[in-house]
């Protein structure tokens, strides 16, 4: 397994509607490792591909804290079917580092998607893991939590956002003449 470089927010990637994934290869199984270490590593709870600059429509979760015996696994095309109810939740991202902000969305989630073995599951839930499968379905479709919140709150973030965006720039012109 091997860690990636998680890029962050101000990397044009993150705006970008991840492609679905059309066949689970071996390749796909390596990437789904490689980001279960990633997110591991950057002691997250979800990670999604686009985050390490694949824009494909896969995340991983870590649900070893969010079940008891739960291990971390590979959420492949995932797709919201039905929500109900609205609640609102601290969250962060790896992409924003420093910046926790309280988010209202939907309590509980319908959702389709794909397990790493190509097993489709349709499934209702609530809590930490709908919240996740929340945050990450957003990075699927290159949308962030800051965008979420009020244009007050956005406005305060404004600063401290413009200057991880620019150290991010920074990176990628260093990794451009690589
Ligand atoms: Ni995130």
């Amino acid at each position: 397994m091997a860690s990636h470089r998680i890029v962050r927010f101000g990397n044009p990637i993150l705006r970008i509607k991840a492609q679905p994934i059309q066949e689970i290869s071996d390749e796909l199984k390596k990437l789904a490792d490689d980001m279960v270490e990633t997110m591991i590593h950057g002691e997250g709870i979800g990670l999604a591909a686009p985050q390490i600059s694949r824009s494909i429509a896969m995340f991983v979760i870590h649900m070893g804290l969010i079940e008891e015996n739960g291990e971390p696994m590979a959420v492949i095309n995932p797709e919201i079917i039905e929500t109900k109810g609205e609640i609102s939740y601290e969250e962060g991202c790896l992409c924003i580092p420093d910046i926790r902000e309280e988010v209202k969305r939907p309590e509980i989630i319908h959702v389709k998607y794909m397990d790493i073995e190509g097993r489709e599951h349709e499934e209702e839930f609530g809590g930490y893991k709908a919240r996740v499968f929340q945050h990450e379905i957003d990075h699927l479709n290159g949308v962030l939590f800051v965008d979420r919140l009020g244009s007050m709150k956005r406005k305060l973030l404004q600063k401290q956002l413009k200057q991880i965006a620019d150290e991010e720039m920074t990176i990628l012109a260093q990794e451009e003449e690589e």
